[in-house]
């Protein structure tokens, strides 16, 4: 319930940032969830590219107007959640699979605004969340071998009788590094050139902001300069 509170007081400030007839990236997860419903209460002229089917359906229900990849050339601004973040704003993301989309859409936005609960602040990225990996189904089985000769742990991620399936028709491999991320940066280029890897879930010089809501119903706010 306090969690709650606290995605929803996130959801809630980023819907403030929103103007009239900007042109929006539209994450996924819980905490959006509260975004869109506060932005849609808001009746502005806007427009927004989902990061997933399943917000695409939410965006449907909620009248906001739904734009393509290829309609767009910059967003003004994007806001998505994460499933840790340090402060330095270097963020995991894929608990909800929607990782590939999330890493385009983040790319297009002049300001990529993320909102979260403040216990997703973590000291070192991968203390608590695997790195999810998303690879093309063909590649499963040689980029897992390849991930477990590395040393490191391996599931792939389970959908409804076999492995999930993305929005994009790939799998997920959850990759925990012992220790956690020692160089977010280096993982993520490393597991990226694996081929057969379309993306990791390592979000690096992309975020410019994080809302970070508390059950008490106040946000801390996280910046970076320069972004
Ligand atoms: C989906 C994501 C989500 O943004 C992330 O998992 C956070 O979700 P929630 O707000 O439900 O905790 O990356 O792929």
């Amino acid at each position: 319930m306090s969690d709650d509170v606290a995605k929803a007081v996130a959801g809630a400030r980023a819907a403030t940032l929103v103007e009239d007839g900007m042109l929006l990236g539209l994450g996924t997860g819980t905490t959006v969830e509260h975004f869109l419903v506060a932005l849609a209460a808001r009746h502005l002229d806007v427009a927004g590219v989902p990061t997933s089917r399943a917000t695409a359906a939410r965006c449907a229900e909620l009248g906001i107007r739904l734009l393509d990849p290829a309609d767009v050339d910059r967003l003004d601004l994007v806001v998505d959640g994460a499933d840790e973040l340090t402060r330095d704003l270097v963020l995991t993301k894929g608990g909800g699979g929607a990782l590939l989309r999330e890493k385009v859409v983040a790319t297009m936005g002049q300001r990529f605004v993320v909102i979260a609960t403040v216990d997703k602040l973590v000291p070192r990225l991968g203390d608590t969340f695997a790195v999810p990996v998303e690879v093309v189904p063909f590649a499963l089985h040689p980029v897992r071998r390849e991930l477990e000769a590395e040393g490191l742990e391996v599931t792939v991620r389970p959908g409804d009788g076999g492995p999930l399936l993305t929005d994009n028709g790939n799998v997920i491999l959850d990759v925990r590094l012992a220790g956690g991320l020692a160089d977010p940066e280096r993982t993520d280029v490393w597991l990226t050139m694996l081929p057969g890897v379309v993306t990791s879930g390592v979000f690096v010089d992309l975020a410019s902001e994080a809302l970070l809501g508390r059950s008490d119903g106040s946000v801390e706010v996280l910046s970076r300069p320069g972004r």
